[in-house]
């Protein structure tokens, strides 16, 4: 498909309890390279893969949780053509000027109605990922650092009113749905796995009463040994393993969920297969969603649907 639009993931904004561990966590377990540190206290990190200066970027707070998720789009006449589509539609939108994150221009911010702020942006500065762009070598010594996965994939977030934001994400982001859960009465989602591109889900939704909660945010690794092993680094740091590894149903994706030290989940996964906006949705009825969320399982964890930050 043409790469327009609402390109990619971007950035993820997350809350830690302490900062020190939280950097321990995000650099020396999870092996994210450290980009910069702002005079809010901020603390920035990209991927060994990915050639912006950040995607995850930690605060100390009280509470954990996410502040807001980003999305990269193609370029400055696509921000302000979202952001004009936003409120045409009746979406409040918020400017932040450029320079507010290190590194990254400026960006259009709104609340959506699962209680979650979203941003998009257009700019942000490419600081390479370590090899040339002339006959570049296939990986450097920084992707052997901890888990250290390939970028931000996707987030899953918890709040009410997920058929709203569906229509937002696909009616003025474009998004196309991808696959979805529903419940008991056979019509309402439960879940929603949407995509921007042709990977099966850049962003998901659970139906939840209490909003802006976050369920994980997700990193690729490139193979499913590099998930064992993932899992064998977790255990070595005594990470809260939450479950896995195993396989999702839904997406496809060999997983495992586990917590920062705040209790913030993050998923490290591989796999899932290549979608298309026009290919149609695949439904998971209630009595399957065991198998749905964890394939080999076929019963969903409890703390699967209670657990969040
Ligand atoms: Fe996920």
């Amino acid at each position: 498909m043409a790469m327009t639009g609402v390109l990619r993931p971007g950035h993820v904004a997350i809350r830690v309890l302490d900062l020190e561990e939280g950097i321990n966590h995000y650099k020396n377990v999870l092996g994210l390279i450290e980009t910069g540190r702002d005079k809010q206290g901020r603390v920035y990190f990209k991927t060994w893969d990915e050639r912006d200066h950040n995607s995850v970027i930690i605060r100390e707070a009280d509470q954990a949780g996410i502040d807001f998720f980003a999305f990269k789009v193609a370029d400055k006449a696509t921000l302000d053509k979202l952001d004009a589509d936003l409120n045409a539609y009746g979406v409040k939108t918020e400017r932040i000027p450029a320079g507010e994150m290190l590194e990254t221009g400026e960006r259009v911010r709104f609340e959506i109605p699962s209680g979650h702020q979203i941003e998009l942006y257009a700019d942000k500065t490419d600081v390479g990922n370590g090899m040339a762009y002339v006959n570049p070598d296939p990986w450097t010594q920084d992707a052997e650092r901890g888990i250290a996965p390939i970028r931000l994939d996707h987030c899953l977030l918890y709040g009410p009113d997920i058929e709203k934001v569906q229509d937002i994400f696909v009616n003025v982001l474009g998004f196309y749905l991808v696959e979805h859960v529903v419940l008991e009465d056979g019509e309402t989602d439960l879940g929603i796995w949407l995509s921007c591109s042709t990977k099966a889900h850049d962003i998901a939704f659970v139906r939840h009463p209490e909003p802006g909660k976050l369920h994980h945010i997700s990193f690729l690794l490139d193979s499913w040994e590099k998930v064992l092993r993932a899992a064998d680094i977790m255990s070595m740091n005594k990470v809260s393993i939450d479950i896995g590894p195993t396989r999702h149903g839904i997406t496809r994706g060999t997983t495992i969920y586990a917590f920062d030290p705040s209790g913030n989940r993050f998923e490290t996964f591989c796999g899932g297969y290549q979608s298309y906006p026009d290919w149609k949705p695949i439904k998971w009825t209630w009595d399957e969603v065991g198998a749905g969320i964890f394939y080999h399982d076929r019963a969903l964890n409890e703390r699967f649907l209670s657990v969040v930050s």
